[in-house]
């Protein structure tokens, strides 16, 4: 059987992963690792739809460009556009990585669930292709392919950052559920390719495969 569940729509995919971040909700003090990118949009304005009680959670992002968080492009700023001004969640409890790489790897508690994209060269968070499977957080240089992939979001490929902070790929791994989104036709070929090919460094979601607890979901 195929690792990759494959959804009818985006909206459906959303429903699905929010139906995940709900039940992760009703535990005590649950604690998320949440992506930025396009995928995750759906899924934010489900959850935000669905009204939940985002009082006793902890959120920890999995990168931010180095810049300053209260620009329009940082990934500070899309959670909150996206998330976190439109929930109750106290802005205290919202986690991101900074320069401090060591201080963000040393707060980071044991993860409920973990959601993830994949970047069309096969990273997750900014682990690029070549990034160790014993990779903590730490600052990165993004890769070309990431940079131009990320300049449909700039005004020109020129303004798009070049370096980033990351959460590494042992850091994800040691979550206790990890979820992988992916949305379009041009996101298959990697996908498949991570959890379907062999596990290497090569392609850093491959890592995913050895993990007892992932969820993969897919639409086109
Ligand atoms: P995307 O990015 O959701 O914008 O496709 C995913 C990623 O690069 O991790």
């Amino acid at each position: 059987m195929s690792k990759i569940k494959k959804v009818n729509s985006y909206w459906e995919l959303g429903c699905h992963v929010a139906d995940i971040v709900e039940h992760t909700l009703t535990l005590p003090e649950p604690k998320l690792i949440l992506p930025t990118g396009s995928t995750p949009i759906g899924l934010y304005n489900e959850l935000v739809n669905r009204q939940l009680d985002w009082s006793n959670v902890t959120t920890f992002n999995l990168d931010e460009y180095i810049i300053n968080p209260n620009h329009p492009q940082s990934y500070h700023s899309f959670m909150k556009k996206h998330l976190f001004d439109r929930i109750d969640i106290y802005p205290n409890n919202c986690n991101f990585p900074d320069r401090n790489t060591q201080a963000y790897e040393d707060i980071i508690p044991e993860i409920d669930l973990c959601i993830l994209g994949i970047g069309s060269n096969g990273h997750i968070a900014f682990n690029e292709p070549g990034s160790s499977f014993d990779s903590v957080t730490r600052v990165v240089d993004l890769d070309k392919q990431t940079i131009e992939d990320n300049s449909r979001f700039f005004d020109s490929i020129d303004d798009v950052h070049k370096q980033a902070i990351t959460m590494g790929l042992k850091t994800i791994m040691k979550s206790k559920k990890i979820v992988l989104i992916a949305n379009g036709v041009h996101k298959y070929k990697i996908l498949n390719v991570a959890m379907n090919g062999g596990v290497t460094e090569k392609v850093p979601a491959s890592i995913l495969q050895e993990h007892n607890n992932v969820e993969v979901y897919y639409c086109d």
